[in-house]
């Protein structure tokens, strides 16, 4: 018998109602990576971000601007007009708008009905990232103090490299996925991951908003993307000590530490990596996952930075292949046959997913 009894279906299935899936709306009062820096310019960007439709664009004097892309006057969009200047024409019947997003000409009018426009959002550039404050409601002005700031992004001590994926699924499933990096050993067999990975020890810690898990893989042996660029290579007494952090719905960031561990800890050269994964939801069952990475060793060595970031990429597709795959699935499962069986390492995810969830519901009781 292989199928869970009735009674734990349905206690698996109950306790799955106050955690978020993909039916889950999403929390608009927060920052999302809207872009890279360099993808807005002088060329108008339509992007759907939370399912809204968002269009980017840097004004002469070097400012990003997003503005709502639908023409006030019969929804044209307004990325498919023309940027003149500073100011967008729509490419139907030619409103002009400018970077507060209030419509300033009408061409078929002698004068511009006043107090016309379109929503314009706040952002604000970090580094290589652009983020975009979606709130809605009571929520419109922009609250800094939720704007994840983390160090590395943005410091000279540590080298970058920085790639997208266009996700088919959900972000909540792509967080759960970075919670818990048990995963390593069985996604990423053929790539950065090690058979040990998945039994090795874990520490978690949770708060309101915040979920952690810790693995300790010690020994390990590393493999060559990080083995090969710290001198770590063939060693069977390596450190891998990973922690995964839910900063934010949009934010949860990868730090681990390598050393050797046969050498006296006062004695041994420790090398750390950083990786923010920038999950953005586009639509219920599409994510703009925007990652950066950085290292604080072999700063200047190019050849480290297009070697790591080669084979990291690689093993970041593997993610989004599975991700890919597990989203079929579910979208092929009747929810009256939906159950998910939870172990002890999935308590970080089960924790985010009822924030998600409680979050969402407590913005729709607001509402
Ligand atoms: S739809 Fe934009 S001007 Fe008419
Ligand atoms: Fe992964």
């Amino acid at each position: 018998m292989a199928v869970p009894s009735p009674e734990v279906v349905r206690a698996a299935q109950k306790a799955s109602t106050d955690m978020a899936d993909r039916e889950t709306p999403f929390l608009y009062d927060e920052w999302y990576v809207a872009a890279f820096t360099d993808e807005v310019g002088r060329t108008l960007l339509r992007r759907t971000i939370l399912d809204r439709r968002i269009v980017f664009y840097r004004t002469e004097a070097g400012e990003a601007v997003a503005l709502a892309d639908r023409c006030a006057h019969r929804s044209y969009p307004l990325s498919a007009g023309l940027l003149d200047g500073d100011t967008i024409v729509c490419g139907y019947h030619g409103f002009r708008y400018d970077v507060a997003g209030d419509c300033i000409e009408v061409p078929s009018a002698a004068k511009c009905p006043r107090s016309i426009g379109v929503k314009r959002f706040p952002l604000v550039e970090q580094g290589d990232l652009v983020w975009i404050w979606m709130g809605e409601g009571d929520a419109t002005e922009p609250d800094l103090h939720k704007l994840p700031v983390v160090s590395f992004l943005t410091s000279d001590d540590w080298t970058r490299s920085k790639g997208y994926f266009h996700h088919p699924g959900n972000y909540v499933s792509l967080h759960e996925n970075l919670l818990d990096l048990t995963h390593l050993s069985y996604v990423h067999a053929k790539s950065f991951g090690t058979p040990d990975y998945a039994r090795a020890p874990f520490k978690t810690e949770m708060k309101d908003g915040y979920f952690k898990i810790r693995r300790s893989v010690v020994p390990t042996s590393l493999p060559p993307v990080w083995g090969d660029p710290t001198g770590l290579s063939g060693i069977a007494t390596a450190a891998r000590i990973a922690t995964s952090e839910f900063l934010s719905p949009a934010f949860h960031l990868v730090s681990t530490s390598f050393y050797d561990d046969a050498r006296p800890e006062e004695d041994r050269m420790v090398f750390s990596i950083h990786t923010a994964h920038l999950p953005t939801p586009e639509t219920h069952g599409s994510t703009h996952y925007f990652i950066v990475h950085g290292r604080d060793f072999a700063l200047a060595d190019e050849a480290v930075t297009e070697t790591m970031h080669r084979q990291l990429f690689t093993a970041f597709q593997e993610d989004v292949d599975a991700m890919s795959l597990l989203e079929d699935t579910l979208e092929h499962t009747p929810p009256s046959e939906m159950y998910e069986i939870s172990v002890a390492s999935d308590a970080p995810s089960i924790g985010m997913r009822q924030y998600i969830r409680r979050r969402a519901a407590a913005a729709a009781g607001a509402a």
